[in-house]
């Protein structure tokens, strides 16, 4: 090559470059240490951003979201879920901060459930019951990243593969989750997909939780919540679902007007008491069309953030917070009480493989499981 060309390729090389750095475009993830687990293993924090002020940060360590930066109505920007400053503070968290929840989000009856005649034995990790994938489940585990950004977004892929017997689950499971930002819209896409190489059961969601306040100082019971959700699946006094789909009309767990989180919270109700306030799945309306529907939208008044939750799921788990407690350090050493977070975690309904006429969350070889979920952030008056 003469000296011409290359010299004229270097330019253009670098004005590409610029024009790229300039709109975000092709921009890649950026990558950091974030510690070593107990056992040694390296974790990485990948920083995804765009042009709209939002940041997402997410670990290889239970593929967990462990900071979500959107503007408010003024354009100031924060941190609208909870979190530890630190890996240890992931490894030995008991609340699930923005985790991959796996193989079962939610509880399964008991640790029990019987798949083509067999009967298989899941930890009790929560009082009979089993929670959220067991003892040491996806959100306690180390997954594999790559980032895979395109023109229009930022994007990073997890997998894990759980062996076949893990946690008392059948099947080697190879699971994925992507997080895609958009260059110009600030919503969080979260993708799941897994196979199965032999017949099992799967439920995977993400356990964020939100203070769209940006002051995890503050409860989250002035949010105000719509959820397009004309039925729930009440519980018994461990959390499990009796089977009934009951309608929301006239119980305070009607939410198909927005209605402040905290407006009803503590009324006289078995469902609340058993709860300790809202943890219950609700049957999310299901309109003939298929793919992503807007289920949930919540407003918080002194910031402006609006929040939509859109997903592919027939469930959503509304969490109000109700067991922390003030002991867990979180973030900038913040001590998250009760009711500083809630939760909207999208899923099929808890406990269905003990229940026949929920939708089924059985997966077998060959079939492909695919859900997604969007987080779209936006300001009202
Ligand atoms: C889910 C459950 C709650 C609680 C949290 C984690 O939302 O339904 O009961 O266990 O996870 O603390």
């Amino acid at each position: 090559m003469t000296r011409l060309p290359s010299l004229l390729l270097a330019f253009f090389s670098f004005f590409v470059f610029a024009a790229s750095q300039a709109t975000g475009a092709g921009r890649e993830v950026q990558t950091s240490d974030f510690g070593k687990t107990s056992e040694g293993v390296s974790v990485h924090r990948y920083v995804l951003t765009n042009n709209k002020g939002a940041e997402a940060v997410v670990i290889n360590y239970g593929a967990t979201l462990v900071s979500l930066k959107v503007p408010d109505r003024n354009g100031k920007t924060a941190d609208v879920v909870l979190g530890y400053d630190t890996l240890e503070g992931y490894e030995l968290g008991k609340s699930y901060f923005g985790a991959t929840i796996g193989r079962y989000g939610n509880r399964i009856a008991r640790g029990e459930f019987s798949l083509d005649g067999t009967v298989f034995h899941l930890p009790r990790n929560d009082g009979p019951n089993s929670l959220h994938g067991g003892m040491r489940g996806f959100n306690k585990r180390v997954w594999a990243a790559v980032a895979r950004s395109r023109a229009d977004a930022q994007v990073l892929e997890l997998s894990y593969t759980s062996p076949d017997g893990e946690e008392g689950y059948p099947g080697t499971v190879k699971a994925k989750v992507t997080y895609t930002l958009p260059a110009e819209t600030n919503e969080l896409r979260i993708d799941y997909s897994a196979t199965t190489d032999k017949d099992t059961v799967i439920n995977l969601t993400n356990h964020s939780y939100f203070n769209l306040s940006g002051d995890a100082s503050k409860e989250i019971v002035g949010h105000e919540l719509l959820l397009r959700a004309p039925q729930f699946t009440p519980v018994d006094a461990t959390l499990i679902p009796t089977g009934e789909l009951r309608a929301v009309r006239g119980t305070p767990f009607d939410f198909t007007k927005p209605t402040a989180i905290g407006a009803r919270i503590n009324q006289d109700d078995e469902q609340l008491k058993f709860g300790r306030g809202y943890d219950h799945n609700w049957v999310l309306e299901k309109p003939a069309e298929t793919g992503l529907q807007l289920v949930a939208e919540v407003f918080e008044p002194t910031s402006g953030r609006l929040l939509e939750v859109l997903t592919t799921e027939p469930g959503i788990q509304f969490y109000s917070g109700n067991f922390l407690d003030g002991t867990a350090k979180g973030k900038g050493g913040q001590l998250y009480a009760r009711r500083t977070g809630f939760c909207l975690e999208t899923q099929h309904f808890p406990d269905s493989p003990n229940h026949p006429n929920f939708p089924s969350t059985v997966l077998k070889p060959g079939e492909s499981y695919r859900t997604s979920t969007v987080l779209r952030f936006s300001t009202r008056k």
